[in-house]
């Protein structure tokens, strides 16, 4: 563990998509590289924390000085986070999956030679950011994220009230922005007393700001 500001502080940070079995080869997803949260989680340890990483099946590498926790759906997600309870601060960055299938099986749904599609019934994922932060092991600081692509502001303070948290990093990902998928990212800061952008910068950046920013409230 490095020295810093954040030495003996615990932070949980959520990263990736969750993948919601459709049968044992399909699945739905949301787009999600967890390049973001793995930055996030380097920042914060950068600053002495110690940091589990709680990941869904993402591309990208691994925070090298994280704690990880590997799953797949949003419901092992849930399970996971609540394990790594209690934490200082909490950041969830992860894509989750808003449903998954009723059902799903453990054999390949086979085309029936009619044309007509499978149907499935879909059932909503717990929303792990309300829970955590509504619930009696609620970390000191909570940070959702938002990703908008209009009215970004008014949605992502709205979120905040609805979700519980303390602050929500938001971000303007319409397609003219290049930031779903991209290098870069431009972020408004969302807490109790108003709206703060900050410049685009890189997610390595945007990460370090973040960190920067946790560090400030926590010590
Ligand atoms: O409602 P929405 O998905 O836009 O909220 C985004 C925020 O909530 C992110 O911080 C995301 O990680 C978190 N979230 C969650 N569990 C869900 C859905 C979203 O933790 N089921």
């Amino acid at each position: 563990l490095r020295d810093g500001p954040l030495r003996g502080k615990r932070i949980l940070v959520t990263s990736g998509p969750t993948h919601e079995p459709i049968d044992p080869v399909r699945y739905i997803a949301n787009r999600s590289s967890g390049a973001q949260g793995t930055a996030i989680a380097e920042a914060l340890s950068a600053l002495g924390a110690e940091v589990v990483f709680v990941t869904g099946p993402a591309d990208t590498p691994r925070p090298i000085s994280a704690e990880v926790v590997e799953v797949e759906t949003a419901r092992q997600m849930a399970a996971a986070v609540d394990a790594a309870l209690p934490c200082d601060a909490a950041v969830f960055c992860a894509a989750v999956a808003d449903w998954h299938v009723v059902g799903a099986g453990s054999s390949k749904i086979k085309k029936d030679g009619t044309g007509a599609p499978p149907g499935f019934e879909l059932a909503e994922n717990p929303d792990i950011l309300a829970t955590v932060s509504r619930g009696d092991k609620r970390p000191r600081l909570v940070v959702g994220f938002a990703a908008e692509t209009d009215d970004v502001i008014a949605h992502a303070t709205a979120k905040r009230k609805r979700k519980g948290c303390d602050w929500i990093v938001a971000n303007d990902v319409s397609p003219a922005t290049g930031i779903m998928g991209g290098t870069q990212n431009a972020a408004i800061l969302i807490t109790a007393e108003g709206a703060d952008p900050w410049l685009r910068m890189s997610k390595a950046e945007t990460a370090a700001t973040l960190a920067a920013r946790m560090a400030e409230a926590l010590t």
